[in-house]
């Protein structure tokens, strides 16, 4: 066992160091429009469905999965537009419901009919009615302009046209790819009606909290249901009373016969972001300059929103979501800078780096076009982390809900506010709104204890010329200062607490250009800005040299192409596989067995003991989706998704729902640069798990009838 062990290390040692520059099976955020170059390898993994059947055809599986929000993705799953997606993709929809007598976090929501389906405001999904290539269509109307470069925006602006002649009810989409050699063409439709239909409580939802999260093995019950609801004729409609559940024809099967080691399993979803073609510049940069500013903020605030959130069960409900998001990229961070430097990423990728000037440098045609590229990547990036650095700070620290960055953002309306009301006289109740909806989750003591703590952080972290102003003009060099300053602020400004706001907009008395929230946020804000001005003109110089070394990758990489994620819909396939590291093998799949015992003697709330759940266990209730008086719970595949996947449908080779995607493993955390298909996982949730909460734990009857007509013939 240990010297095969010893032996894979090796190889993976071999794989890491030399970088072969040939895309492998299982890595592959890959563009639909382009799957035909994948069709044969799918096929002989297992796929048990023609290609076409996945593509954004008519009636194509691609139909049914579904852009979620701005950041994750869902699939529908039955004849009236029930909406399978994660758990951690509903806070913002949950949120909007939470009262301090039915946080509906903690009790979780099932809505018993479709009256009590509940509308959520600023959600929005994108279905990908067809999605083409367009190559030939854009090439043909390429022409060259005065410097004797071809337009392509010009072209893409015709093709979309023509598009949206053809199909005006459509949202009309063209990406370029490959140096503008492959254009895709993307037909959407997007609801704005989407209701929330079913939450099962946190405990169950999100066991293992933070403790487990990015990390493998799991267990957590990472599902909501939503349902979108279209006008009497099925088009996309504003939220209306009158609007009914959408009828669809085509939507995803669910498979309740599970799977094993081995088999083929593939995702589908909208991965946000990648830089797969990262340089070891940048991996430097991120890991060593824009990383640490980000844990040191998000540590800090974390802390003290942890501490209060203990103390008051209203604060916490107000806090949760924003500390999940907080501390979810946190956590990212510190796993991607350990493993940048456990995995040796950087010597890796400088290794890579000679190998493509050696291969790129080989006759003097092409030295003249990359021969500085390196140095001068190297240049920019390093003159330019003293900008970058700062400018995180700034971001981390005044772009999270709170007082300052309510000023930021509506400061303005509130100054021209007397005289704006003449001409809109509305602007009193849309203020009003947005005041309440921002103030909501406020508290006004943990708002000042945060901004007290950061502005400590940040008179020891940034260089005085990258302070705001404002810090010399109030003498803040000592926490005492800061300290008296902050409290005078919280004490004298108007924004200083919702209703004080209310109160002003009723009665406008004093003019707010003086107030000493509006003159600390201009402070801030001008710096920034000027920061922000700074590091992008740098960024510019740096990208051209960026720009010239992922052009010249294509050739140099060869092989199959698939472009970085870009939150267009892809697939990813791979094999249900165990994770082996150190020697160490955990298993492909979890069960309730594993959950309970994680729950015994242990002071660690994230493993709370759900009553409901242990006596589900203990009588083994199962039902049809246990195996062998055992319950399936998560498993894991080896395939390539990213941030924006969550909530992707895991399928099977019939193209059947098996799972759906929530996280990554603590071992991927450098997949944003580099794909590693021997530690790298996709984490899902078994979707007899999710049927289990859902029928034997929730007892939403209506749901599982739902869905079992769905499934039926
Ligand atoms: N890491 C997951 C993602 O980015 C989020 C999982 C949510 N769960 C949690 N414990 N924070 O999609």
């Amino acid at each position: 066992m240990y010297k095969k062990n010893l032996f894979k290390w090796s190889l993976l040692t071999t794989f890491l160091l030399s970088f072969i520059p040939k895309v492998h099976a299982d890595e592959g955020m890959w563009l639909l429009a382009l799957l035909e170059q994948n069709a044969k390898e799918m096929q002989a993994m297992g796929l048990n469905i023609p290609i076409e059947k996945i593509t954004g055809q008519d009636g194509a599986l691609s139909e049914s999965v579904i852009g979620f929000g701005s950041g994750c993705t869902g699939s529908i799953v039955s004849g009236s537009g029930l909406i399978l997606t994660n758990y951690h993709c509903a806070y913002g929809a949950i949120l909007q419901y939470v009262t301090p007598t039915n946080d509906i976090f903690q009790n979780g929501y099932w809505a018993n009919t479709v009256a009590q389906e509940l509308p959520v405001k600023d959600l929005v999904i994108t279905v990908n009615k067809k999605i083409l290539n367009v190559s030939d269509e854009v090439k043909s109307q390429l022409q060259s302009d005065a410097s004797g470069t071809d337009n392509v925006k010009n072209a893409i602006g015709l093709v979309i046209k023509k598009y949206q002649q053809k199909y005006p009810k459509y949202r009309v989409q063209i990406r370029s790819y490959k140096n503008d050699a492959f254009f895709v063409l993307f037909l959407q439709l997007q609801y704005k009606d989407v209701r929330l239909v079913g939450v099962a409580p946190k405990n169950v939802t999100k066991f293992g909290g933070e403790t487990d999260n990015w990390m493998w093995p799991r267990y957590s019950a990472d599902f909501a249901y939503f349902r979108v609801y279209a006008d009497k004729d099925g088009a996309p409609a504003a939220y209306s009373k009158t609007n009914i559940p959408l009828g669809i024809k085509n939507y995803l099967h669910i498979s309740t016969t599970g799977y094993k080691r081995g088999d083929f399993a593939m995702s589908m979803g909208y991965p946000s972001t990648s830089d797969r073609d990262a340089t070891s510049y940048k991996i430097k940069e991120k890991t060593q300059v824009l990383n640490p500013p980000m844990i040191a903020v998000r540590g800090l605030r974390q802390s003290i929103w942890e501490e209060e959130m203990d103390k008051s069960p209203l604060i916490k409900q107000g806090y949760a979501e924003e500390y999940a998001n907080s501390a979810n990229y946190y956590k990212n961070a510190v796993g991607m800078n350990f493993w940048v430097n456990k995995l040796n990423i950087i010597q890796s990728k400088e290794k890579y780096e000679k190998e493509w000037e050696k291969w790129v440098l080989k006759d003097e045609a092409s030295r003249l076009k990359y021969g500085s590229v390196l140095a001068g990547m190297e240049k920019e990036t390093t003159e330019n982390a003293k900008y970058k650095r700062a400018l995180t700070y700034y971001n981390e620290c005044f772009s999270t809900e709170g007082i300052i960055r309510f000023v930021s953002s509506f400061g303005l309306s509130f100054l021209n506010y007397t005289e704006n009301l003449k001409q809109r006289p509305s602007l009193r109740i849309d203020l009003a709104s947005t005041t309440k909806q921002h103030y909501r989750n406020l508290n006004h003591d943990v708002d000042k204890r945060v901004t007290k703590a950061l502005f400590k952080l940040l008179i020891d972290s940034l260089p005085a010329d990258l302070q705001p102003e404002i810090f010399a003009v109030k003498k803040l060099n000592s926490a005492a200062s800061i300290d008296k300053y902050i409290d005078e602020v919280y004490k004298n400004s108007v924004f200083a607490d919702g209703v004080k706001i209310q109160e002003w907009l009723n009665k406008p008395s004093i003019d707010l250009k003086d107030d000493p929230m509006v003159l600390l946020s201009q402070s801030i804000e001008k710096k920034q800005r000027e920061i922000s001005t700074q590091a992008s003109s740098n960024s510019a110089k740096a990208f051209k040299y960026t720009a010239a070394y992922t052009h010249s990758l294509v050739d140099f990489k060869g092989g199959r192409y698939y472009p970085d994620a870009d939150r267009t819909i892809r697939l990813s396939y791979g094999t249900v596989t165990d994770l082996e590291m150190d020697g160490k093998i955990t298993p492909f799949q979890t069960t309730l067995n594993g959950l309970m015992a994680k729950t015994v003697n242990t002071t660690n709330k994230d493993y709370f003991l759900n009553k409901k759940l242990e006596s589900i266990w203990q009588g083994k209730l199962y039902g049809k989706y246990g195996v062998n008086a055992e319950m399936p719970v998560c498993f894991v595949t080896n395939g390539d998704v990213t941030g924006g996947n969550s909530g992707s449908p895991m399928l099977n080779a019939d193209g059947s729902i098996i799972g759906l995607v929530f996280d990554c493993n603590w071992e991927s955390m450098t997949r944003e640069f580099n794909f590693n298909k021997d530690l790298h996982r996709v984490i899902c949730v078994d979707i007899r798990y999710v049927l289990l909460i859902t029928e034997k734990f929730s007892g939403s009857d209506r749901i599982i009838k739902e869905i079992e007509k769905a499934n039926q013939g």
